[in-house]
């Protein structure tokens, strides 16, 4: 399956910079163009600063796709969901990031760097980028909550 080679913006704290940096130059060797939201080193941060970050870019179009790491990935999967349009997946494995790229449509793939090693990271990312969307009754599914949050227009 062809790798899908959209701009990603990519974010983490301090306990997935390790698996940050592996996962950057994966998607460099890819010829896919990384914007690196931080953090840039292993620093105690808050999560939630780059959570942020990451989730508003992919929230306002500016960016399709986001990657978000942390220690477990569900404080960076809190985060991002609060912003309307961005479907968050957190994946363990590669059932759950082809399923959440074919039915979901998720535009940003979490991980744990704590819960998932680097190898298997690294396949989940593969499969994401290379899964469409399936579209269809999922595309309906998904307009029910993809815009809450939001103000009314
Ligand atoms: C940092 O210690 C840890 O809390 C963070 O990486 C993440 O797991 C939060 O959900």
């Amino acid at each position: 399956m062809d790798i899908n080679k959209t701009p990603i913006i990519i974010g983490n704290d301090h306990a997935a910079y390790g698996l940050k940096e592996k996962i950057k130059s994966y998607l460099i060797e890819k010829d896919i163009d990384v914007e690196d939201a931080g953090t840039h080193n292993e620093d105690s941060v808050d999560y939630s600063d780059f959570g942020i970050r990451v989730a508003a870019e992919v929230s306002t179009g500016k960016f399709n796709r986001g990657i978000l790491l942390c220690g477990t990935g569900i404080g960076m999967s809190m985060v991002a969901n609060k912003f309307s349009h961005v479907r968050a997946a957190l994946c363990s494995g590669l059932f759950s990031a082809i399923m959440s790229r074919r039915h979901n449509n998720s535009n940003i793939l979490v991980i744990g760097a704590r819960v998932t090693g680097s190898a298997l990271a690294m396949e989940i990312v593969s499969a994401w980028l290379s899964t469409p969307f399936d579209g269809g009754r999922h595309q309906l599914r998904i307009e029910k909550f993809d815009s809450l949050g939001e103000a009314p227009k």
